[in-house]
């Protein structure tokens, strides 16, 4: 379960969110909607940890959030600044494997089964200026 309490956050002189505060159950999907810069990039932010927030004011399965959590994954919306373009496709999907504890090796047996099942196995030694866009965001090449 996902909860926010009064969670505020400005930037400067503009208050970017004011007092949040919202219960997610397990299992219940939410949309966050809104026009542009109104937030929800932030509020996104927050909730993933990559933005500090004062203890328990975001908590996940009752733990504050003070970090990226466990099982938490954020999908950038600049995607393209995301990818390392340094390295292949498949060394940037392995990289955040390294959190797992997991071997150079391991890592990059489990890169290419999770591109394997994503459709993206055929594109694993590219860098990534060499794929679309949307292969950029995972979705594998139309016939
Ligand atoms: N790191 C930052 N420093 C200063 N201002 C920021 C920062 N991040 C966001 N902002 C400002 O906070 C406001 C909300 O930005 P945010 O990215 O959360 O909007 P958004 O709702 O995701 O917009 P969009 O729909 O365009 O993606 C904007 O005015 C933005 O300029
Ligand atoms: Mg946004």
């Amino acid at each position: 379960m996902l909860r926010l309490d009064s969670v505020s956050r400005h930037f400067g002189e503009q208050h970017v969110l004011d007092g949040i505060s919202l219960t997610v159950p397990d299992g219940q999907l939410l949309s966050v909607v809104g026009p542009s810069g109104c937030g929800k990039s932030t509020l996104l932010r927050t909730i993933a940890g990559l933005l500090p927030v004062r203890e328990a004011t975001v908590t996940v399965d009752g733990a504050p959030v003070t970090g990226v959590p466990e099982r938490l994954a954020v999908v950038f919306q600049e995607y393209g600044r995301s990818l390392l373009p340094w390295l292949t496709v498949r060394d940037n999907v392995a990289l955040p494997l390294r959190r797992r504890g997991l071997g150079r090796a391991a890592r990059r047996a489990e890169a290419e089964t999770i591109l394997e099942r994503v459709g993206l196995h055929g594109v694993a030694r590219r860098h990534p200026r060499e794929l679309s866009g949307g292969m950029q965001l995972g979705v594998p090449p139309g016939p």
